[in-house]
């Protein structure tokens, strides 16, 4: 009999990984056969085309060159306020709202996700994404006794299934005051999928109609960590504008991440925004994170806060860095084009890609697929309903050729 020390909320909780498994044995194949003889699309990092992780030069310039108090101070618990600062800038670029804005920095984007579930939310309340979501979310609301509930993302067009959306919503309303909604847009990880500035519109008006009943709040997380490989600067940004001067019962929460935009996956930093109409809800959203910030990790990495806030009010610096992370953008939309293309010439179904790190291959079969793929070297990741290819990761000459691979082996199967 095995015994637990745990307390009985903690008890048969696991941190299963299955994307690091997966890599792990990527890299085992990698050591026994050749490294150019295995395909690894399972982590969300960038790698070059010869399959090393990429450092973005002015980071890893300005990162590697800071005064030395930079390395060994504390933080400020909020963050660094150059840092906030540039946060900001950087997230909505030209499209900051009209509203009180705020920020709070958080343990990467990862952290924000958990301050909003944990501060917006009750014990036992329901939060609502999307069926293609980032499992963190299923374990920080695990994790902080809030249960997560989806709708279906796509319609039968796979344009944004707002119709699902908003009937969950509303079922959501009928059981608690504050509706919490975490949009991962644009990019979504594992689809590709970007909310269109329409479909926007449509969750707006929606967020406004339910608030207007007297009773329910509205909380909109976006989850922008893909936001910088999604697409052109401005246009992917320009939804934000749609934020400004909402009623003060919506608070929307962009949580920013470092990790993919400046490459500092390591140095887990990132901030949680909040935008509101209302002064005295932005004074609580500056409040109540940093208290939960005080009370889970402290103050976060603060040379990585220094490096990200040199670049961005330097315009020099920031141009180079703005340069080169497009380059390496275009590299993965490119990378992504690939497969999309030659999956459709062999007919193999893919999830609408607009852009982000990773693809989605729709099938009900993943395990048994993914674990035949590992047979002919190819290492992906198996999801519920589905398979993902990190196109971040696979550089082109190995891209080329993927989408037969896994067609062969579907069909092998009888899954296509
Ligand atoms: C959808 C999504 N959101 C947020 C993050 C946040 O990452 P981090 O905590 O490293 O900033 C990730 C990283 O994988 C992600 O895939």
């Amino acid at each position: 009999m095995t015994m637990s020390m745990a307390a009985t909320h903690a008890r048969g909780k696991k941190a299963k990984d299955n994307i690091f498994v997966m890599n792990a044995r990527a890299q085992e194949d990698a050591r026994k056969n050749g490294k150019e003889n295995v395909l690894n699309g399972t982590l969300g990092s960038i790698m070059d085309e010869e399959g090393n992780i990429v450092f973005l030069k002015a980071v890893e310039h300005e990162y590697l060159h800071l005064p030395r108090n930079e390395y060994t101070a504390y933080a400020p618990i909020a963050g660094l306020p150059e840092f906030l600062e540039a946060a900001q800038k950087e997230c909505f670029g030209e499209s900051r709202p009209d509203a009180f804005i705020s920020a709070v920095a958080t343990a990467g984007g990862t952290g924000g996700i958990h301050h909003l579930v944990h501060n917006y939310t009750n014990p036992e309340d329901t939060v609502l994404t999307a069926d293609w979501y980032w499992g963190a979310y299923e374990q920080i609301c695990g994790d902080n006794h809030r249960h997560l509930e989806t709708y279906p993302l796509f319609d039968e067009k796979l344009h944004f299934n707002f119709d699902a959306f908003k009937a969950k919503a509303l079922e959501v309303a009928e059981k608690q005051e504050n509706v919490v909604l975490i949009f991962n847009t644009p990019g979504n990880n594992p689809t590709g999928f970007s909310l269109t500035d329409e479909d926007w519109d449509k969750v707006i008006a929606f967020a406004k109609e339910l608030v207007n009943n007297g009773k329910n709040k509205v909380v909109i997380a976006c989850d922008v960590a893909y936001i910088d490989y999604s697409g052109e600067k401005q246009t992917v940004r320009r939804f934000f504008k749609k934020f400004g001067q909402l009623p003060k019962e919506i608070l929307v929460v962009a949580c920013y991440s470092l990790s993919k935009g400046f490459t500092m996956y390591g140095q887990r930093v990132g901030a949680m925004i909040g935008i509101t109409s209302d002064e005295s809800v932005n004074n609580e959203f500056t409040e109540i994170n940093a208290l939960t910030s005080r009370a889970t990790w402290s103050n976060i990495c603060r040379p990585a806060m220094r490096t990200m806030a040199n670049i961005v009010n330097d315009p020099a610096k920031l141009a180079a860095h703005e340069k080169e992370r497009s380059e390496y953008c275009e590299l993965v939309q490119e990378r992504a084009h690939i497969f999309t293309e030659e999956a459709k010439e062999v007919g193999v179904p893919c999830l609408p890609y607009c852009g982000g790190f990773f693809l989605t291959i729709p099938t009900e079969h993943s395990k048994e697929i993914v674990e035949e793929l590992t047979k002919e070297h190819v290492y992906v990741i198996a999801l519920k309903h589905g398979i993902r290819i990190a196109a971040c990761s696979i550089p082109k000459r190995q891209m080329h050729g993927l989408a037969k691979i896994v067609y062969e082996v579907m069909h092998r199967l009888g899954h296509l």
